[in-house]
Order: C-alpha cells, then structure tokens, then sequence
C-alpha cells in the first residue's frame, strides 16, 4: 500500500556501532535570545556536521540531535510529539533517577578527534545559551565490551530491523521520520562486581562472559538482565536500538557505562526499566543494579533531519510537512507498533 506520508529524512539513529562517541546533554538558559540561538543550531548543524566530517570522509561522523520535554514548548509551537514527556523517575528495589536535559548530541566516529571538533562547533555555537552541560566520552572496549566485562549490543536489531524499532510511522504523522531517546549515564562499583564468580555473574547477565552465548532457558534465571529487558505485545517483541559505550576515569576510579535507547516509542524502554528497577514480577529485580547505580535519565525527542533543517530561528514555529486531513487525529493513530515503517517508503537515513 502507497504511504500517505510526506518525504522525510531521518536523523542517522541507525548508524553503525563506532569506536568513539560523544553525549552532549545541554540545559539552555531562559530567554528568547537563548532559544533563537538553540533554534539556530538547529538549521545549521547538518552544516556543520559535514564541515568537520569532510576532513575524514573514512571517519563515519555522524550526529543526531534530540529535544527535552520543556524545551520543545519553549523552542516551538508546533504542536508536540504524542509521547514526549520529562523522564519519569523509577523508584523500585533501585532508583531511576531523572535528570534535566534541554538538548542531547550523539555524536560518533571512527575518531575521537572527530567527536570532539564537532562537539566544540556546536558548544561554540551554542554559546552563552548554555546553562550546564553533562559530557561523556565513550570508548570502544576491546570486542565491543562494557567495563563489566561482557560483550554489549549482541541482541541489538540489525537493517530493517533496527528503522521499524526506532523510527515513527503512521502512528504520529506530524512526526514521522522521528525518535525517542533514553539515556542514562550507569556507574559501576567495579572491585564489587570483580569480586563475583564469573558464572553468578553470568546468571546476572544472561549470557556467557567470554563467549557471549545466550545462556539456555533452563539455567537463565527470570531476572537475568536479557530477560527483564524482553518484552512483548500481543505476541511480538518489541525492540530498542542501543549504542551503549563505555567510559571512566582511571585515575578517579569511575568506570560508567552510558545507556542510550533508542524507539519509536519511549513506553517500550520505560517498560524495560519498570522491569529491571521494580521486577517482573515486583521484587523479581535486575541484580546488576545491585552494582550499577544510574546517576542520570532523561528522555528527548528525536525529531526528522527534514524538521530541523526547516526550523527557523526568529519564529517559535517549524513549520511541519504536511498537515493529515482527518480532523479528529487521536482517533486515526493506531497504538504503536501496529504498522511497520516498511509501508513509510519515503523516509530514509541521512
Ligand atoms: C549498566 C547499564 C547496562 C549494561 C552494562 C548493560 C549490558 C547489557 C549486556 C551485556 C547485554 C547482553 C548483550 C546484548 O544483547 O547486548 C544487554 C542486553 C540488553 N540490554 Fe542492557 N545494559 C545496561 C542497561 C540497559 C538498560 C537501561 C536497558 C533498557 C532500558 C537495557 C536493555 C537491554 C536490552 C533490550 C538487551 C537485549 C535483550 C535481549 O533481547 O537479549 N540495558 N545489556
């Protein structure tokens, strides 16, 4: 079936795994010359980005910039998209703790120099709009592991895959082409957890440490962490992409890993959570919390490449695509995951 949709290009979130990243969570100071300036960076970043990624073609530079809750009705006055809220702090066996965030970078390569010079474009662009800012340089740890030892990223989906987990169909059309990020920035009590016997923590994972095998059903415990992040509706599974990196101070002893999940719904990640912080069934926790403590979470809004491209600075307004017909439009929006970005033909990855 023909997609009604408008053309939209999607911002890179299905990029492939790199040796090196960047999150870059912002909070803007208030006043109007703080978000013209916030809605400037908006429209010149994919500039930007080619600027310095021009320099090393083979370095893959990639960026996807992603909006807050509150910033959105700051920065614009489109109408929102339908599931963009503040995070919504857990509090079960463990704390999910939410964190302000007006803007979030991803930014990855090959290179951490590449990161890096376009981090500092777009700081320099930003200014004295810049109210804080949480930076975390990611690396690549040997065969794709995290500090705790295991492989990370196995059971992410892959091609089609990976754009029908994250990437807004018809469910929200105004949106289409968009995301929704989580991220939280995990540190881990690392003498403790080296101090587990390598098969306990295996259970804690659910897969094997230095094989990365998914450990059978009858030995995997129901809180293993690869079952309390499984879930499903209706008999599917509903999947998030994830590009976690590893980071620390070696000097400080601060070893972290930085989750970020990305969906084209949050509730699916928020569902992952409420599983690993509270259990599945209550109390039936995710024991690697027991060793990594989440010390920030915040949710944004990933909107197209196309949108931000079309923001403009003076007016508190992006103009959207296209406007659907039907009037009443929470009516016509199936739940999500009802229909495969397989029938959105024209959006595609930049
Ligand atoms: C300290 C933070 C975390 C660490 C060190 C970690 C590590 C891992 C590891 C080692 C795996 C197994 C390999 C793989 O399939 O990638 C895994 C799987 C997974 N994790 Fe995490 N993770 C963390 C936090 C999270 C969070 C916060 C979520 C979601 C809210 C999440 C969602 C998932 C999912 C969906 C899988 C794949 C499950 C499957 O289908 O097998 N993880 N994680």
């Amino acid at each position: 079936m023909e997609s009604s949709l408008p053309a939209v290009v999607s911002q890179p979130v299905v990029a492939l795994l790199t040796r090196a990243a960047i999150f870059l969570v912002i909070t803007l100071k208030s006043g109007p010359e703080h978000d013209a300036t916030a809605r400037g960076l908006c429209a010149d970043l994919s500039a930007l980005k080619r600027a310095v990624g021009f320099r090393d073609l083979e370095g893959g530079l990639s960026c996807v910039m992603a909006i807050g809750s509150d910033a959105w009705d700051r920065l614009f006055a489109t109408p929102k998209p339908r599931d963009l809220h503040p995070f919504r702090e857990i509090r079960g066996q463990h704390h999910a703790v939410s964190t302000p965030g007006d803007l979030l970078f991803h930014i990855r390569a090959a290179r951490m120099d590449l990161c890096f010079e376009l981090a500092t474009q777009i700081m320099a662009r930003l200014g004295s709009a810049v109210a804080t800012t949480d930076e975390v340089q990611g690396f690549n740890y040997f065969d794709n592991r995290d500090l705790i030892g295991f492989v990370d990223g196995t059971e992410n989906p892959v091609d089609q895959g990976a754009i029908d987990a994250t990437i807004i169909g018809e469910e929200d059309p105004d949106f289409a082409g968009g995301s929704y990020v989580i991220v939280q920035k995990y540190l881990h009590d690392l003498a403790r957890w080296n101090e587990v016997p390598v098969a306990e923590q295996e259970k804690i994972i659910g897969r094997t440490k230095l094989s990365d095998i998914e450990l059978n059903d009858a030995v995997k415990p129901t809180s293993a962490h690869n079952a309390l992040t499984s879930i499903t509706e209706d008999g599917e599974e509903l999947e998030i992409l994830r590009d976690n990196m590893p980071f620390g101070d070696a000097g400080k002893g601060e070893f972290g890993t930085y989750f970020i999940g990305y969906a084209r719904s949050p509730r699916r990640i928020e569902q992952m959570l409420e599983n690993m912080f509270i259990g599945r069934p209550p109390g039936n926790y995710d024991r690697l919390l027991d060793f990594s403590r989440a010390v920030t979470g915040t949710l944004f809004f990933v909107p197209s490449a196309t949108f931000l491209e079309d923001v403009a600075v003076d007016a508190a307004a992006a103009p959207l695509a296209a406007q659907p017909e039907a009037t009443d439009q929470t009516q016509s929006r199936p739940r999500d995951g009802s229909l495969g970005i397989g029938s959105l033909k024209d959006v595609r990855q930049t």
